[in-house]
This record gives structure tokens, C-alpha cells and sequence, in this order.
């Protein structure tokens, strides 16, 4: 080792030494939640593995359902029961709506501009309400109704043919390839082949960029050693950063100079006719903040719909009496002539709790997105630090034996006579 790698070693040590001391400090006489002891410097990383929302849920029947660990220098509080769930996103959700700081989405999403990362404070207002009102209104999604079900039509086609000529399909590439076309033509207005993006292809580009974003990345925890990119991480955002900036460039010089004035309006159409207008004032929407909401739009969606919709399908093929009764409700409900319509969803009773069975089971975010608190906060009288990072474990949730008789089992029909709604109200 160098001269300079000797004191950059030394300096972090100090610094180290330095945050722990004053985190003790300030923790002593306050009541953290309980939870394991970690190591030094490291804390409890070396007893979360590949799925942490597992590891999670077995250190929380021993330590409860408010949960303290500490990941690298992060205080960090796991969340498994609906009751706690209720407290930190209702109850005290103006403290914890904040999300910590990101490495991924600073470099990738222009300094975390997008909405999934983006600080509490006017601008994370701001995109939420111009996200709300203005592209996910039932009237902006319900534009799109005819092209979602074109997209449909193919997609069944497809597998129609295949399976006369006794083809084999990879129904998970299918359903992705779905996701991502539905998405891009409401998003950005057109389907992206392999050949239009970069060398490795639009799909596999957000993939990796998803993937990077969801991967733990030990600079989070421990920012002082960010400069070192221990992981090769940092290089990685890095060149994503680059070609994501491109292809995003394009996308905005494309609609700037499109002189189609028929097309349903996509959603950078819509962000671009609030740059410079009055509302900008109230939105300020400017180019970067186009780039970072496309980019959110694209990541947030392609997976999390291909992934439920795998689960689902999964769970129908394993349940082979469940699919007979989906079956059945569609031939009594719609009947064998036509396709079902978005319109007929809310008529289809059974399909509704086989998808709820299927979301309780496999949240596609099982642990959401972590959470920060903004302040120090008391909640069920436990001390929890300011810049803690939340986590929800709704996985566990899902498997809570106290609300959910033989908790393991895919049963729909457990929902029968249940309120229980996916709008998020239900804890
Ligand atoms: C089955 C499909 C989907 C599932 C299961 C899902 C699930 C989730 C969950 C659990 C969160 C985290 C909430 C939290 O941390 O409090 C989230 C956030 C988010 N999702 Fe989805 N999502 C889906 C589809 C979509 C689609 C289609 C879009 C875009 C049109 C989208 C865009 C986002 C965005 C932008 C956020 C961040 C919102 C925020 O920070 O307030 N998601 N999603």
C-alpha cells in the first residue's frame, strides 16, 4: 500500500471511530427498539444474505416487530406487523415519508430527481401531485385503454399459435416483453426494439439499471469509503448513467420535433406542456426532471407488472383446481365469444382474490422502498434515530399468523367477505 492509501485508511478508521462514538452517545439513555448486537464498524450486514426480507422476518419473532440493526454506520428499523406498519406510514407518515440518500439514483436519476428517491421537501410535493393530477389520472390512463388491449390481442396471438403448432413459449419473456411495450407506448409513445438503444438492447439496459438500483450497495451505509467503489458499483451507474442519458435526450428531442398532433398524448408530451407554462410555476418541471420521472415510469413498472403477473400465473399452474374456477367465472361472467375488457375486471369476483392471494404472498417489493426518518421520532415508545432507513417488511406481513389462517397456503378464497383493498389504506 502507498503513502496516500495508508492515509486514506487511517482517515476513514478516525472517522469511523469518531461517527461511532457520537451515535452511542447520542443513542445512550434513549430507548432504541431491541435488536442484535452488531459488530464493529460493520454492525449486523453479516446477518442479512440474498433475501433479507427472510432474514428479516426470522430476527423479528425473536426481537419483535419494531426492529433496530445498524448497517455499516446506519441505524436501520425493520417494520413486520401490520400494527407498527400503521404507525410509521400513517400515523407519523410525515416523519418517515422521506427516502435516504442514494447512490444509484443520485448518478443515475439526475441527483435523485426521479419519485421513488427524491427527499421529502416542495419538490417531492411538487412530482407527486403533477404525477397524480396530471399523468395518472384515471382520465390519462383510461386514453391508453385501446392501446393496452391491442398490445393484449397480440400477446394472445402469439400463444394461440404457438400452442397450435405445439411450440414451446417462455411465457416470463412473453409477460415482460408485454410489460415493457404497454409501457413504453403510454410513456414514451413507441415500443423500443434491441437495434434502437444501445449494443445490450432498451430491456436489458433498464433491467440492469432496476437490478443496480435494488442492489445493496455498501457506500449507502458506509459513505465514507464511496470514493473506493469497493463493489465496481459506482463504474457500473456510471456507464448506465451515460447511455440511459442518451436514449432519454433522444426521447425529449423526438417529441420536441414531432408534428403528429392526432396521437394520444404520452406522458412526455404531458411533462413537456408543463415546461414554461403557468403551471411550471407550480409544477417546475424542467428537462431533468422529465428524464428522472420517464426513467422512475419505466423501472417502477416493466418489472413490478411482469413479476406479479408471473407470480399469478405461477400460483394457477401450481393450483390446478383455483385455475379450473378462474376458468369458470370467466365462461359464466364473459363467455367464450369475446376477450375480457378492463371493464369486466370488477365483475370478476374470484379473479379479484387470486390476485390478492397472489400479492400477499409475493409482494413485488417486499421490503417497499426504504424509508428515512427526516426527524428523532417516538413511535410505540421506542427512540428511532434521525436518518434512519425503514424498512417494511410486508413479505412478513403477508404471513402474519395472527390475521392469516394457514398462512403459507394459496387460498383465494380467504378474501371472501373481506374489505381488504391494493390501494394501500389496508395495513
Ligand atoms: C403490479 C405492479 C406494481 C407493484 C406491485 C408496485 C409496487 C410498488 C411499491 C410496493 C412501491 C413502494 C411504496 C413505498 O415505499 O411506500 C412502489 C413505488 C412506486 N411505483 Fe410501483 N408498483 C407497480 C406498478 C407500477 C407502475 C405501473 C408504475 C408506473 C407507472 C409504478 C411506479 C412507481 C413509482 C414511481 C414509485 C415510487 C413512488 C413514491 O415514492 O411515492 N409502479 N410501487
Amino acid at each position: 500500500m502507498d503513502l496516500a492509501g495508508i492515509l486514506l485508511a487511517v482517515v476513514v478508521a478516525l472517522v469511523f471511530f469518531f461517527q461511532a462514538l457520537t451515535w452511542t452517545r447520542r443513542a445512550k439513555n434513549k430507548r432504541l427498539p431491541p435488536g442484535p448486537k452488531g459488530l464493529p464498524i460493520i454492525g449486523n450486514l453479516l446477518m442479512i444474505g440474498n433475501n433479507p426480507h427472510h432474514d428479516f422476518q426470522r430476527l423479528a419473532q425473536k426481537y419483535g416487530p419494531i426492529m433496530h440493526l445498524r448497517f455499516g454506520l446506519m441505524p436501520v428499523i425493520v417494520v413486520s406487523s401490520p400494527e407498527a406498519a400503521e404507525l410509521f406510514l400513517k400515523t407519523h407518515d410525515l416523519v418517515f415519508a422521506s427516502r435516504p440518500p442514494h447512490d444509484c439514483s443520485r448518478l443515475i436519476s439526475y441527483n435523485q430527481q426521479n419519485l421513488a428517491f427524491s427527499p421529502y421537501g416542495s419538490y417531492w410535493r411538487n412530482m407527486r401531485k403533477m404525477c397524480t393530477l396530471e399523468l395518472l389520472s384515471n382520465h390519462k390512463i383510461n386514453s391508453f385503454r385501446s392501446m393496452r388491449m391491442e398490445e393484449l390481442h397480440g400477446l394472445v396471438r402469439y400463444i394461440r399459435e404457438a400452442a397450435a403448432a405445439t411450440d414451446v413459449v417462455d411465457l416470463s419473456s412473453m409477460v415482460l416483453s408485454f410489460t415493457t411495450e404497454n409501457t413504453c407506448r403510454m410513456i414514451i409513445g413507441k415500443k423500443y426494439d434491441h437495434g434502437d438503444f444501445s449494443e445490450k438492447g432498451f430491456k436489458a439496459t433498464i433491467q440492469e439499471g432496476t437490478q443496480i438500483a435494488a442492489t445493496f450497495n455498501l457506500a449507502d451505509y458506509i459513505p465514507q469509503i464511496r470514493a473506493l467503489d469497493l463493489q465496481g458499483l459506482t463504474k457500473r451507474m456510471k456507464i448506465i448513467a451515460k447511455d440511459l442519458d442518451d436514449f432519454l435526450e433522444n426521447i425529449i428531442d423526438e417529441h420536441v420535433q414531432s408534428k403528429d398532433g392526432n396521437r394520444v398524448k404520452d406522458f412526455v408530451d404531458v411533462m413537456l406542456g408543463l415546461m414554461g407554462s403557468e403551471e411550471t410555476n407550480e409544477y417546475r418541471v424542467e428537462r431533468d426532471t422529465i428524464k428522472a420521472i420517464i426513467l422512475d415510469m419505466l423501472v417502477g413498472s416493466m418489472d413490478t407488472s411482469a413479476a406479479a403477473i408471473d407470480w399469478t400465473l405461477t400460483e394457477l399452474i401450481r393450483h390446478p383446481q383455483v385455475m379450473k374456477k378462474v376458468q369458470k367465472e370467466l365462461e359464466n361472467v364473459i363467455g367464450m365469444k369475446r376477450m375480457v375488457e378492463e371493464s369486466d375486471l370488477e365483475k370478476l369476483e374470484y379473479l379479484d382474490m387470486v390476485v390478492k392471494e397472489s400479492f400477499r404472498l409475493h409482494p413485488v417489493l417486499p421490503l417497499l422502498v426504504p424509508h428515512a426518518a427526516r426527524e428523532d421520532c417516538i413511535v410505540d415508545g421506542f427512540h428511532i434515530p434521525k436518518n434512519s432507513r425503514i424498512f417494511v417488511n410486508t413479505w412478513a406481513i403477508g404471513r402474519d399468523k395472527r390475521f392469516w389462517a394457514n398462512a403459507e397456503r394459496f387460498y383465494p378464497k380467504r378474501f371472501i367477505g373481506s374489505d381488504i383493498d391494493l390501494r394501500g389504506h389496508n395495513f
